[in-house]
């Protein structure tokens, strides 16, 4: 789709993509400075996008627009986008307020990593504004490089680190809170995988990830979980260097089910698939044995199911799902680029 832009002084547009995790990061060890338990491994997507205006605001407030909704800190600062601005100010050491108008191109807040690109986009926009940055050199010059604005992201959304690398990225949990890195392994152009979003539902969950993340601890699949992944990362890793799409297939199904298994066997439980992704994933198996759909299943924290493929097998994979399942909405994305910002605001809502 084209991009247009309407070029004002006044305004900053990040628009970062979302990002689907291969290795899915589940659970803290540290609440407050945002620790994983476990090292994380994920795709950067090109379609699945949040666009984020950020402009000053002179009062001592900010303001949060979103599907026509205006929010300020005003009236709710314990909103998340008010309480991450905080954190952006106290720990980049900014100030000045901001009105913020985000877009996503896809149905948020059911599972499809919403708030990866949210938090990716809008702590982007943000420094950019306040620092009067107008390229990644300016932002470098300022202390805030691609690294510290992930690290920063990080302590909105965990996975949110992950979208400030395009290709395949690693988020690694470190030794201690502040050894946590995110690197990228593999550029975009390494290996051209599409990720077919079947969206059995778009209704929004009832139980956030953060929520999720503390039941984990509460589960007895939970130590098994987190003894057995720093070899799937190998494996994983190793898959996708050398584009080995079964190997990769294996790994992400089985971490996908584990961390189902921990959430719904977690404290509280958590349960977020629905029948129909249940149903869905026994099809795709079937499909697959029956040698119909080389295509592989993750799920992340809803109800809506991911299919990794070879790019080139997109279409058709996408065709036999809307022919197989007419209720579900079908979004073919792929491995994209990291985040971008331009001085000015889109002229449409959407890219
Ligand atoms: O970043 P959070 O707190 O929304 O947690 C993300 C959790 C998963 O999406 C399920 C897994 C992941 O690594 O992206």
């Amino acid at each position: 789709m084209s991009e247009r832009f309407n070029p004002t002084s006044q305004a900053i547009t990040a628009i970062a993509p979302s990002n689907i995790a291969f290795i899915k990061y589940w659970g803290k060890r540290d609440v407050e400075k945002q620790w994983p338990a476990n090292d994380s491994v994920s795709m950067t997507l090109s379609e699945s996008k949040t666009i984020t205006t950020a402009r000053r605001n002179l009062t001592p407030f900010d303001s949060f627009q979103m599907n026509g909704m205006t929010v300020t800190s005003k009236d709710l600062p314990e909103h998340k986008v008010f309480r991450h601005l905080n954190r952006v100010r106290d720990r980049l050491k900014l100030s000045g307020h901001l009105d913020l108008k985000s877009s996503n191109t896809f149905p948020m807040g059911c599972g499809i990593a919403s708030s990866a690109s949210g938090f990716a986009a809008l702590t982007l926009a943000s420094v950019a504004i306040l620092t009067d940055a107008q390229s990644w050199e300016d932002l470098a010059a300022h202390g805030t490089n691609r690294e510290t604005l992930a690290d920063v992201a990080r302590l909105g959304s965990g996975s949110a680190c992950r979208s400030f690398f395009g290709g395949f990225t690693h988020w690694s949990a470190g030794a201690t809170a502040d050894m946590q890195k995110i690197t990228q392994d593999f550029t975009p152009q390494h290996w051209n995988l599409a990720d077919i979003i079947v969206v059995l539902s778009a209704e929004e969950k009832l139980v956030s990830s953060s929520q999720a993340h503390l039941a984990a601890w509460g589960s007895p699949l939970y130590p098994a979980r987190l003894a057995g992944l720093d070899h799937r990362l190998k494996l994983v890793q190793r898959a996708i260097k050398s584009r080995d799409l079964e190997a990769l297939g294996h790994e992400l199904e089985s971490d996908a089910i584990e961390m189902h298994s921990v959430a719904m066997t977690g404290s509280p439980q958590v349960n977020y698939f629905s029948p129909a992704t249940t149903k869905f994933l026994a099809w795709v198996r079937t499909q697959r044995n029956l040698g119909q759909l080389p295509a592989w299943f993750t799920i992340d924290a809803g109800p809506n199911v991911h299919l990794i493929c070879d790019a080139q097998q997109a279409e058709k994979i996408a065709t036999l799902v809307k022919n197989a399942w007419s209720e579900a909405r079908v979004i073919t994305d792929g491995v994209g680029e990291g985040p971008r910002f331009f001085r000015g605001e889109m002229e449409k809502d959407h890219v």
